[in-house]
């Protein structure tokens, strides 16, 4: 795969993955179409011997591949990153009429930057389950694709201080407008997703819904851009752009030791949930891959995970909330990041073990500490290091503007990561 197929393909799987839901529908799709098999946690896997994959929540997703005598004598190659970008999500009851305005209660989910969602076009998707007139209980996943909400700014005649002093109150404020309309009548939300659900599954019967878990997102879609098209920008880079640079690497490696891609949801919250990285789920399955007894433990410490997610890239206008050796440039490599503090789970060994295999592909390779007088964020590295003991080195492209609704990274480092990627899944431990 050359670089510009690569970067076709991820802004078509980022357009289609508005929520973590599609995103491990469109993960799942490519795993099948290469032959994976798809397994169910609830039943016997027997002896694991291919090509698998298995989903939890619909919003978590394993991939792996193995053969009986890699588990037996070698480690497995482990790569992570995360499903979950921060968004607004429809509340349970969100109808609000207000000044002939039907308008969507919306709650903020992660550490979103709420300024740039005024006066985009939103769209709607996510998840809904009903009851089929059958009397069973199912899911489908919706995606109203046009642009269906605004939430307009307030004009700057109304707040001559808006460039001075204007704050946002995330209850107030953010609330999107779907509709007008002229008698004060409360709009059936439920009805207005059963009719998607109808006209994006038409042969599906519902009796009723009876749930949703439901994300407003960006319809603009993601686009190569600057004069010499050095930038990707597009919403949920952060990071579905390692989800899916990883699945290719992950797909095209060569066969080489057992590996396996883990993408989790809800890192954006903190990783607690049955299908976060502070889950069970990885353990779970390595525990069926490894066999009964101290096999998980001999497994583990065979193994090795690299943990991807975005770094930030030194901003040209903000060049000082860096610390001044360690400001990542876009399109120069993956980004190593350290912490002292263990907020990253990169060590001396886990750290130098990536960048020899940066060298061996030619691939730069940049570091990242957070300026001391910040606090430093995290991700799944080091959750994943402490739940399972795995060796583990975090890593990431650059990017700017990391949880605005679109965010920028360079158009040649998906490359970059692609390409080590491959080659730590091709490499024997
Ligand atoms: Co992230």
């Amino acid at each position: 795969m050359d670089s510009s197929r690569l970067n076709i393909h991820l802004l078509s799987d980022i357009q289609s993955s508005p929520t973590p839901f599609h995103a491990v529908s469109v993960m799942s799709r490519l795993l099948l179409e290469q032959g994976f098999k798809r397994l169910q946690e609830q039943d016997d896997w027997g002896k694991l011997d291919g090509h698998y994959f298995v989903t939890r929540n619909a919003s978590s997703i394993i991939a792996f591949q193995t053969t009986p005598e890699d588990i037996e004598n070698n480690g497995i190659h482990l790569a992570g990153a995360h499903t979950d970008s921060p968004c607004l999500k429809v509340k349970p009851n969100p109808v609000i009429n207000k000044q002939g305005y039907v308008q969507l209660g919306v709650e903020v989910y992660g550490g979103a930057l709420l300024n740039p969602w005024f006066d985009r076009d939103l769209s709607l998707a996510g998840r809904v389950t009903f009851r089929n007139k059958d009397g069973a209980i199912q899911s489908v996943l919706i995606d109203f694709q046009r642009s269906v909400a605004v939430i307009p700014s307030l004009a700057i005649h109304l707040d001559p201080n808006a460039n001075q002093k204007r704050s946002i109150n995330a209850q107030t404020d953010i609330v999107p407008v779907l509709l007008q309309q002229d008698k004060d009548e409360k709009k059936d939300f439920h009805l207005i997703l059963q009719d998607q659900i109808q006209a994006q599954h038409g042969n599906i019967s519902v009796d009723k819904v009876l749930d949703y878990e439901l994300s407003l997102y960006d319809a603009q879609a993601p686009s190569v851009i600057g004069l010499h098209e050095d930038f990707i920008s597009g919403a949920r880079l952060d990071n579905l752009l390692s989800c899916f640079i990883g699945l290719r690497a992950f797909l095209d490696a060569d066969t080489g030791p057992a590996s396996l891609l883990v993408c989790n949801d809800h890192e954006e919250v903190g990783s607690i949930s049955s299908s976060g990285a502070q889950g069970p789920f990885l353990r779970s399955v390595l525990q069926r891959l490894a066999g009964p007894g101290e096999q998980l433990s001999r497994l583990i410490d065979r193994s090795m995970m690299v943990s991807c997610d975005n770094a930030h890239g030194i901003h040209p206008n903000y060049s000082h909330r860096h610390d001044s050796n360690h400001g990542p440039m876009l399109n120069k490599g993956p980004v190593i990041k350290i912490n002292a503090n263990q907020r990253y789970a990169s060590n001396s060994e886990t750290g130098a073990y990536f960048r020899q295999l940066c060298e061996e592909t030619n691939v730069p390779v940049q570091d990242f500490v957070m300026r001391n007088d910040m606090r430093c964020g995290s991700t799944i590295g080091p959750i994943t290091a402490a739940e399972i003991g795995v060796k583990t080195v975090d890593v990431g492209i650059p990017q700017l503007a990391m949880h605005s609704i679109r965010e920028t990274c360079g158009s040649r480092d998906t490359f970059y990561l692609y390409r080590v990627l491959r080659h730590y899944f091709s490499t024997v431990c």
